[in-house]
């Protein structure tokens, strides 16, 4: 029996759609036990849901699924060391965010939601409108109006209602926030079964290295819900008995908004109010982050470290990407030079993973 659990203040509630926090105001998690049964997943699609035993929808005739994920990992090599990526802006809509979307919004179905609301920087947005059109489910997607306009159209292109919000992303999430007073909340953020999608990352990662995990993973955090994803799916394959190690997870922020940063190297236990200035990778321009605590706990229980990059870095990173046959968004982009500079710090032997998490089509109008 599925339960959301509180690591605040050690609380259990059954599942609900309304419920997307904890009465003590914190995030919540899902206590969920998967299953790996590899002679079943050999049987299965290259799609995420593959995985079926690992996601947390009852009957599958609740899944919504449009044959997304099992995405390609690709070796690439950056000065002399051989990296795997996963190619994740191969997903339906552009990004990785429909491994969280699929889940998210079948669960809603199996609940039989018929509207929700979410916030967005653009992407996960656009992905929880495509399979809010193919539920047939309403929704309203709250963006900051300064979201590039390849994401806006998206978004409206799926038939959502598209509210575009003066001022900052937080006062984005804010107005979204009201409006989950009376409407589901889809959040990306808060709601756990958006994680329970994103894990399959892990999973995909597990079985494309020949069921083995890698030594360190290089991952985006804005809200950190492929961070997040990617932890919860290694701890499940290693509590299954399936792999011997969680990776080490390494985080990347943008130097202009890095509020992880800032706390991982003054040794803070939360994220503190810090200072935010324009960024190209909006989508990791977060200011507060809801599961910034678990963040930090996370980095430190696998020894890994959370990395800053600036404009400049992103941009050569991004101008380096295309050179190597993939066009990718700027907020993908700052992934890649994290990935360089982790690599530059140390001679790197050990086997890492990172991934190219959003199409550079969508950001085009911005970049012109
Ligand atoms: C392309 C892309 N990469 C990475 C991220 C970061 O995701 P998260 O905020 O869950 O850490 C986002 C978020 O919008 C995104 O759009
Ligand atoms: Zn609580």
């Amino acid at each position: 029996m599925e339960r959301f659990f509180c690591s605040n203040c050690k609380r259990f509630y059954s599942l609900q759609p309304a419920r997307w926090k904890c009465d003590c105001g914190s995030f919540l998690d899902l206590e969920f036990e998967p299953e790996f049964p590899i002679q079943n997943i050999l049987k299965r699609n290259p799609t995420l849901w593959r995985y079926r035993e690992a996601i947390p929808i009852h009957h599958d005739g609740s899944i919504l699924s449009m044959n997304e994920g099992f995405t390609p990992l690709e070796e690439i090599e950056f000065n002399g060391n051989r990296i795997l990526l996963k190619v994740d802006y191969l997903f339906p809509t552009g990004s990785y965010k429909d491994r969280g979307a699929t889940v998210l919004i079948s669960k809603m179905k199996e609940w039989g939601v018929q509207k929700v609301v979410e916030d967005s920087s653009g992407n996960a947005g656009s992905a929880i409108a495509a399979y809010c059109a193919k539920a047939g489910v309403k929704c309203e997607i709250y963006v900051p109006q300064f979201t590039s306009p390849g994401k806006l159209i998206q978004i409206q292109a799926y038939g959502a209602t598209l509210k575009k919000v003066e001022g900052s992303r937080e006062r984005t999430a804010e107005k979204a926030v009201e409006a989950a007073s009376k409407i589901p909340y889809a959040s990306h953020c808060w709601n756990p079964f958006f994680l329970h999608g994103t894990k399959t990352f892990a999973f995909e990662v597990w079985e494309q290295m020949g069921w083995k995990a890698p030594d360190t993973l290089v991952l985006p955090i804005g809200h950190g819900t492929l961070f997040l994803g990617a932890y919860i799916g290694f701890k499940e394959l290693k509590e299954a008995g399936r792999i011997k190690k969680i990776p080490k997870l390494v985080g990347v922020q943008s130097t202009a908004c890095a509020p992880l940063y800032q706390a991982f190297k003054k040794g803070w236990r939360e994220p503190r109010r810090i200072l935010k200035k324009e960024t190209m990778a909006e989508g990791i321009a977060i200011a507060e982050p809801v599961r910034g605590r678990q963040i930090l706990e996370v980095v430190g229980g696998t020894g890994g470290e959370i990395l800053a990059v600036t404009e400049t870095e992103i941009r050569v990173a991004q101008r380096e990407m295309g050179r190597k046959g993939h066009f990718i968004e700027p907020t993908s982009a700052a992934t890649v030079a994290g990935l360089k500079k982790y690599l530059r710090a140390k001679g790197r032997k050990e086997a890492i993973v990172s991934t190219l998490t959003g199409t550079g089509l969508k950001s085009a109008g911005k970049m012109l």
